[in-house]
Formats: structure tokens, sequence, C-alpha cells
């Protein structure tokens, strides 16, 4: 989990104080339903995952109820944090070189090609 961490937290940096996360689970108290988190993390990483993905927290939440699985999107964005761990778990020098935003770049879907008029580079 380290790694997924700490680089989210470099991420998490760029998201303006007032943008910053509300506490807890829900109501104030303590995470109760983290697979993959820390729950000293779960904050800086929430708000990393909204601006890697330029959405709000209710693409992935259920409103009012941050605990539930209920919203699929929830899932996929929980395996994708195994994803980006494992993937830099491969990396040789032991340190965090890929993040929610090295693909998504703020965008839900990541693009798969670049854009069809893009020229050549000169
Ligand atoms: C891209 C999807 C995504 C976005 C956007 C997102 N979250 Fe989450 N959130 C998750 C996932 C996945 C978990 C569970 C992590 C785990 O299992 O360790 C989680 C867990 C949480 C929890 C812990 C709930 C509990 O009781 O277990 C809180 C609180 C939370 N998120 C708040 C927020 C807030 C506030 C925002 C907006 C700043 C936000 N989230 C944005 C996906 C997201
Ligand atoms: C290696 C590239 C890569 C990384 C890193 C990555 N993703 Fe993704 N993600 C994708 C791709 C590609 C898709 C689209 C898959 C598809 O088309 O079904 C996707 C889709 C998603 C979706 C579903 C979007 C939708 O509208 O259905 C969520 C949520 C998501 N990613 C969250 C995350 C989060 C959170 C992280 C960081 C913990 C992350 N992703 C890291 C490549 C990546």
């Amino acid at each position: 989990m380290r790694f997924l961490t700490t680089l989210l937290f470099l991420t998490a940096m760029t998201v303006s104080a007032q943008d910053a996360p509300k506490q807890g689970g829900g109501r104030g108290g303590p995470p109760k339903n983290l697979k993959v988190l820390k729950a000293e993390d779960e904050r800086a990483v929430m708000g990393a995952m909204r601006g890697a993905l330029g959405q709000r927290c209710d693409f992935c939440h259920i409103q009012g109820d941050n605990a539930s699985d209920e919203n699929p999107k929830k899932l996929v964005a929980r395996n994708m944090m195994v994803l980006v761990n494992d993937v830099n778990a491969k990396f040789p020098d032991g340190k965090a070189h890929v993040s929610c935003y090295t693909c998504h770049r703020g965008k839900t879907i990541p693009d798969m090609m670049p854009p069809p008029a893009a020229p050549p580079a000169q």
C-alpha cells in the first residue's frame, strides 16, 4: 500500500483545500469498509482519485453512504487500486511511478490511441 499512497498523495496536493474530502465513513466516524487502503490514507487518496478521473465523489459513492459497495464504479476503482499497486511493485527501484492519473488524465475512460488528427512529431 505504501506505493499507491505515496504517489496518490502527490496528486492529492493539487486538489485545493476547499475541495478536500469531508471526514469519515459517511457520518464522520472511522471507515468501516476499507479492503485496500489504510484508514489514515483514505482522505488523501479519495481526493486524488477524484482529480485523476475528473469526477465528483458520487461517481463512485452512493450519496450519504461512502461505506456502501453498491455503486459498481467503486468496485472497479478498488480493483484498479490493486492494479496500480501491482504495477508499482514491479519497478526495480521500489518507488511508485504509476498512479490513477498516469492513465486517466482527468477522464473516466483513458484514451487507447492518440487523436487521429495528431500531426507527426517533427
Ligand atoms: C474513483 C472512485 C472513487 C472516488 C471518485 C471517490 N471514492 Fe471514496 N472510495 C472508493 C473506494 C474504492 C473505496 C474503498 C477503498 C478500500 O476498499 O480500501 C472508498 C472508500 C471511501 C471511504 C471509506 C468508507 C468506509 O466507511 O469504508 C470514504 C469516507 C470515502 N471513500 C469518501 C470519499 C469522498 C469524500 C470522495 C470525494 C472527495 C471520494 N470518496 C471519492 C472510491 C472512490
Ligand atoms: C494502466 C492504466 C490504468 C490505471 C493506472 C488506472 N486505470 Fe482505471 N481504467 C483504465 C482503463 C483502460 C479503463 C476503461 C476500461 C474499460 O473500457 O472497460 C479504466 C476504467 C476505470 C473506471 C470505470 C470508469 C467507467 O466510467 O466505467 C474506474 C472507476 C477507474 N478506472 C478507476 C481507477 C482508479 C481509482 C485508479 C487508481 C487507483 C485507476 N483507475 C488506475 C486504466 C487504468
